[in-house]
């Protein structure tokens, strides 16, 4: 679909073309000033640099041109010839229409997909989903649709940590408590008990004794390390247990990850390349990538314009186990090769950069990936009113399990204040409770540009009033009971312009294509919060000023009604973008 932008960009760019300069400087963009008009165009100031003459002449002589085209209610020239463009509301007309028709309610689409994985899981076996996991699970999400929504082919992956210093500390730790187990003779031939020897319960008793044990004792830490290393050589006993971690924690991640909406097409972990290691680093090594420095396998990856330095990727160490980097530039040479991956995009915390700078001149140096087709689409932390990364009252990690019913409490208090659904029944309260308290987690989540901290405000989450999930909810629900409420008008019914605050949301519904390309090619998700919210606001003021299922005219009702569906819809379309859930009626 050709958007409003393009098109009066295309306007633009003729006139400049007919002043005998670059198209390119007719670039139209939504305006600063929206009081003077909703659209500018500053191309004057650089074309006259380019052409060494007067900007202010140029201007005026573009704005000649573009009152010609018929396109433009009123278009003025300021100061060193900006232009103000207004356009007809013939040519707004022409514009919903198209979106109307568009399947995609004029989202953009990319012109040449990409194939794609997404790594935003990685949580780890063990360790309960703590809220760091939240980010990366709710960016993730959104990323995810938000690439599939413009075309490209993609692939969420998980990504679990299972296979690093963790699971040695939890096989030495159970090696403790119930030292007669099978796993742990050595003597022992098989076939192992297929029932668990532990759940995920005992897992997350298990794994903070193990680490803490670990940091005061060289001894703990040593055997954690040997154990690690033995499960990576193979040894049957402990790959029999680190299964069983693996299984159980997996059927738990299942569960609180399905809670929050969000899914993956690959549950792979870092085990899974454990066999690519070794004729990787070989083959590697015989290239002279992979060198030796003190007993450990490593690829340099330093540069001489650095700014800071940065320490060689650790491929294997020197008492032959593998880490967190080896597994991260084996796995991108599965994903290209089992999927065609021809671009990975990792959501992983900030605080995890200089790592995947390390990944990925590794990956670029050995011939896998090249570093602009790997990304790390990095997250600031979620904070404290304290200011610091969120924990519970007692100073422990809080479990996104206790967060999200915390926030569904909340939610389900709030509804009960506000009189929602009064006369619902139990159950359909609760799921809407539960819509409610997901949609203001994961849009206080989402709204905030992902690079920034945020501070966690529950009370502030959930509100009704302001740039809310709940908000959200409330606005789309209230369109489609005026929608419900009324007699359907006629399918091709046009819409048309009789109010500004008509005009006003046919501008805001517009600007939905380049909201799209804006969030997609930044991977930054509150482009599109910011829109939705706009789009609430806009029609929120359409509402308050115009009568729509109970106007007399019948042309007039049919347009409002027609117009109310097709904000609807987007607002539709873009809270699914963002992975929200909205329920049928509150
Ligand atoms: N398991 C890691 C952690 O908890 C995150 C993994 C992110 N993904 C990756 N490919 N490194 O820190």
């Amino acid at each position: 679909m050709e958007s409003l932008l393009d098109r009066l960009t295309q306007l633009a760019s003729e006139a400049f073309s007919a002043e005998n300069l670059d198209p390119a400087f007719g670039r139209v963009q939504v305006s600063d000033r929206p009081d003077l008009a909703p659209f500018q165009c500053n191309g004057a100031l650089a074309a006259a640099k380019a052409a060494k003459t007067n900007p202010r002449q140029i201007g005026e002589a573009v704005a000649a041109r573009l009152r010609q085209s018929g396109a433009f209610a009123d278009i003025t020239v300021a100061g060193p010839g900006f232009l103000n463009l207004t356009p007809t509301d013939e040519v707004l007309h022409k514009a919903i229409a198209d979106l109307v028709a568009d399947p995609a309610f004029g989202a953009w689409q990319r012109p040449a997909p990409e194939k794609m994985i997404l790594d935003y899981g990685g949580p780890n076996v063990a360790k309960p989903l703590h809220v760091g996991h939240l980010r990366a699970a709710i960016i993730g999400e959104a990323l995810k649709r938000l690439s599939r929504q413009v075309g490209d082919e993609v692939l969420g992956d998980i990504h679990l940590g299972d296979w690093g210093l963790q699971m040695g500390q939890l096989i030495t730790q159970v090696a403790l408590e119930s030292p007669d187990l099978p796993y742990f003779d050595a003597a022992f031939t098989g076939p192992y008990p297929t029932e668990s020897p532990v759940t995920v319960d005992d897992l997350a008793r298990l794994y903070p004794i193990a680490s803490a044990a670990c940091k005061e004792d060289e001894a703990r830490l040593a055997d954690a390390q040997a154990a690690t290393a033995e499960l990576q050589r193979g040894r049957p006993g402990y790959r029999a247990l680190w299964q069983h971690f693996v299984d159980v924690s997996k059927e738990a991640l299942r569960r609180d990850y399905g809670e929050l909406g969000v899914t993956f097409d690959l549950w792979k972990g870092e085990a899974d390349v454990q066999d690519r290691i070794g004729p990787l680093v070989e083959q590697l090594t015989a290239q002279g990538i992979v060198v030796e420095s003190d007993g450990a396998q490593v690829i340099e990856v330093a540069r001489p314009d650095d700014k800071k330095e940065l320490p060689p990727l650790m491929m294997i160490k020197s008492n032959g186990s593998v880490g967190y980097g080896s597994t991260d530039v084996a796995t991108i040479e599965e994903r290209m090769e089992e999927f065609g991956a021809e671009r990975i995009v990792y959501v992983v915390d900030q605080r995890q950069a200089q790592h995947f700078e390390q990944v990925f001149r590794a990956a670029d140096k050995a011939g896998l990936l090249a570093e602009d087709q790997l990304e790390h689409a990095g997250f600031g932390t979620m904070n404290g009113k304290d200011g610091r990364p969120f924990k519970t009252r007692d100073g422990g990690v809080l479990r996104l399990r206790d967060l999200i019913d915390m926030v569904i409490d909340k939610a389900t208090a709030r509804i009960e204040e506000g009189n929602f659904g009064s006369s619902y029944a139990v159950e359909e309260r609760a799921e809407i409770a539960r819509k409610v308290g997901i949609a203001a987690l994961k849009f206080a989540d989402l709204s905030n540009p992902r690079t920034t901290d945020y501070v966690f405000d529950l009370d502030r989450f959930v509100a009704f009033e302001g740039k809310t999930g709940p908000y959200l909810l409330y606005a789309a629900v209230r369109i489609r009971s005026v929608l419900a409420r009324a007699d359907a008008p006629p399918a091709d019914a046009p819409i048309r312009i009789s109010e500004p605050a008509e005009r006003d949301l046919i501008l805001t519904l517009a600007r939905y294509t380049e909201a799209v390309e804006a969030a997609y090619s930044r991977r930054m998700p509150h482009i599109l919060c910011d829109h939705a919210f706009g789009l609430a606001q806009a029609f929120s003021r359409f509402y308050t000023a115009c009568r729509i299922g109970d106007e007399a005219r019948d042309d007039v009702r049919a347009s409002r009604l027609r117009l109310s569906q097709v904000t609807l819809d987007q607002l539709s379309h873009v809270l699914d973008i963002l992975g929200i859930d909205v329920p049928p009626r509150m």
